[in-house]
């Protein structure tokens, strides 16, 4: 990792923006002065100039009872009302919301009349099923437009949903469903991946059953979207079809305004601890900043751009710069369903190709996969309609940056590399294009009206040239409110760290440049970045402890050339077990059982079996030693270890 880093400080090139973007460009140096001279105004600004209100509010930010924020309290709106009707209303109704592609090669243009009438339907549907504000309804679809509208539906009704990701397995899926009480379901028989079926309506039934245990299964109904053509069971009473209930449903449905702070998602994320964490975001305040980063950060014009953001709507990014914030602002964007590689590599490019996309919004994993393919497959394309590209969920490194600016980008687009969590909902730091120069492998400045500083373990500014701890100073719109069902969690993980300065930690380290800007450095907890997901160490590790041949586990994040950090597992294994099966092709076994318990992209790269596992005197599992023994360095400091001979047992193990 340091050599790593000392490379990123000799990085000295730089990209100012051109006068031809400068002079179209959205935003202006002078929302930084906006927002320094009067930071809630400013916010109170951007939610009218955004947002349709029902009722405006009358107060920005109401911060008495921190770390518990409310934002634009008193003022009322209707999200999907925001998202969809408005453009309608406008006469925007035949503008494309939606340029979807299927991964076999089949499309649908969904307009936002097409959009607004599917949602309205659907909302009918909701209602219909008994479900009301406040009410928990789980996602588990493919990237299909039902995905959207559903989300859009559910907020519509002022319930609350949780998107599961497609990939996540039944058990993942059981315990949110759990969590959440979730009443209902949506999914859909089965999705493409990689030229086949992946089927999804199976794992509900997985998740539903009754297991014997006596647990209450909140779940009345599953609604099942048609698109995978594959065989489902079906549980009478409580299965429907999609297009049999939409299309029964009345197009008419009054959006009803509900207050800023009413729930509007719950996303489960991986912490430290084994059990994922329901984040929860509420409406006025994550929509104001979703539609502000949105139109700000790409540089949105709505009548001429063609976006397209790659993020599944499984995660945070799916949900805010592929569901709220372009749809907020009227942007057309484009939807795929599959895979990068399908039918050949190259399918990205075609699609920006074809649909003329105009901004592009994906992961250093994917940019660094497309480098090691090469150059010719993307230059066998057109890509000039490109004029803004953006990159999140982990550092890039300067090559992949250059190479995405200028493989990609014609050596022309400004570049965002755009720092932000699950927990804060929205982009709290970036370059803005048109504006700022912009840096390889830097994030750069907090964006107008957001208060950040890297500190020291007693919170103190680190000052230019040093390193330390990322830090929120100031609340922001679209903030988590809190952990679902349990706020005292909520307070423990992010604010006690700092609670007397009321600083919310965000679990990166940073580094300060000469000039200030902000280099992030990873994660200082037991959180791994794989891919640009969250992945954590303690879960994977529960995980293969529930395996009957598992006696004790250490998973680690070691740094991987594609996928930034990739899942390596140290297990020992039960004596008992032992002797009975012996431990030939074990290591699979196990890699595959992660994939089952949790998902396939929780599963270990290497698993190696060994007989100890280096800890401390007080029992602390290493993990330094043993990434230092996945990345195949030499071994670290060992002396706080109880027994100092154990790393050499262990890296002769795994060699
Ligand atoms: C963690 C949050 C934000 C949506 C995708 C991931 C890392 C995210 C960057 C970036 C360096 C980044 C951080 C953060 N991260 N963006 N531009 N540069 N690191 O959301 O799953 O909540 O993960 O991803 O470590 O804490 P998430």
């Amino acid at each position: 990792m340091s050599s790593q880093i000392d490379h990123l400080f000799t990085e000295s090139r730089r990209f100012a923006p051109s006068p031809e973007f400068a002079a179209q460009a959205v935003a202006g140096a002078d929302l930084y002065e906006r927002a320094k001279a009067d930071r809630e105004g400013f916010w109170g600004e951007q939610a009218q100039e955004l947002l349709h209100w029902e009722k405006p509010f009358t107060q920005v930010l109401d911060w008495s009872t921190p770390p518990f924020a409310k934002w634009f309290a008193d003022g009322e709106l209707n999200v999907a009302y925001n998202c969809l009707d408005r453009h309608v209303e406008a006469g925007n109704g035949d503008r494309v919301a939606l340029l979807w592609e299927g991964e076999p090669g089949d499309s649908r243009r969904v307009t936002y009349a097409e959009l607004t009438d599917e949602v309205k339907r659907l909302a009918n549907v909701l209602t219909d099923l008994g479900i009301e504000a406040g009410d928990r309804v789980a996602i588990y679809l493919p990237m299909i437009p039902e995905a959207i509208a559903s989300m859009l539906a559910v907020a519509r009704v002022g319930a609350i949903h949780s998107v599961v990701f497609g990939g996540f397995s039944a058990d993942s899926l059981r315990s949110r469903i759990d969590d959440a009480g979730a009443k209902l379901v949506i999914t859909a028989d089965g999705g493409y991946r990689k030229g086949k079926v992946s089927a999804l309506k199976p794992a509900v039934d997985q998740a539903l059953a009754d297991r014997g245990d006596g647990a209450q299964l909140t779940v009345e109904h599953v609604l099942v979207v048609r698109r995978g053509e594959n065989d489902v069971e079906w549980t009478e009473g409580r299965d429907l079809w999609w297009h049999e209930a939409v299309s029964a449903a009345p197009a008419d449905h009054v959006a009803q305004a509900f207050p800023a702070e009413n729930p509007l998602y719950i996303l489960y994320t991986s912490g430290t601890t084994g059990k994922p964490k329901g984040i929860l975001h509420t409406s006025g305040g994550y929509l104001t900043q979703a539609a502000y980063t949105h139109r700000n950060v790409f540089d949105l014009h709505p009548e001429t751009d063609v976006y397209w953001c790659t993020a599944d709507i499984g995660w945070v990014t799916g949900h805010t710069y592929v569901t709220y914030g372009p749809l907020a602002n009227g942007a057309t964007q484009v939807l795929y369903e599959g895979t990068p590689e399908f039918p050949k590599p190259g399918r990205w490019w075609d699609i920006v190709e074809k649909y003329g996309v105009t901004i592009l919004y994906t992961a250093p994993t994917a940019i660094r996969g497309f480098m090691k393919q090469g150059r010719v497959i993307p230059q066998q394309r057109d890509l000039s309609s490109l004029r803004v590209l953006g990159s999140v969920g982990e550092p890039i490194n300067p090559e992949a940056w250059v190479w995405y600016r200028d493989v990609i980008g014609g050596g022309k687009t400004p570049i965002v590399d755009t720092w932000w969590q699950t927990e804060t909902g929205a982009i709290m730091v970036s370059a803005l294009p048109g504006v700022t120069e912009t840096k390889p492998g830097s994030a750069q400045v907090p964006l107008p009206g957001i208060s950040i500083d890297v500190v020291d373990e007693k919170a103190e500014h680190v000052g230019n040239g040093n390193g330390g701890l990322l830090v929120v100073t100031e609340p922001w719109p679209s903030m988590l409110r809190g952990i679902w069902g349990d706020p005292e969690r909520y307070r423990e993980t992010y604010w006690e760290k700092f609670e007397s300065h009321g600083y919310y930690f965000a679990g990166d380290g940073a580094r300060l440049d000469e000039d200030g800007d902000v280099w992030l450095l990873g994660r200082v907890d037991d959180v791994m970045n794989v891919s640009g997901h969250r992945l954590s160490t303690a879960e994977i590790e529960s995980s293969l402890v529930a395996h009957e041949a598992t006696a004790e586990a250490a998973v680690v994040g070691a740094s991987d050339e594609t996928t930034g950090q990739a899942v390596v597992a140290f297990v020992i294994l039960k004596e008992s077990y032992l002797t009975q099966h012996g431990p030939d092709g074990l290591a699979n076994q196990l890699r595959a059982w992660v994939g089952e318990q949790i998902g396939p992209i929780a599963r270990p790269r290497d698993v190696y079996i060994v007989g100890e596992l280096p800890k401390t005197r007080s029992g602390k599992i290493m993990r330094r030693l043993l990434r230092d023994v996945a990345e195949g360095r030499e071994v670290g400091d060992t002396q706080t270890l109880a027994d100092t001979a154990v790393m050499s047992v262990i890296s002769a193990q795994v060699r």
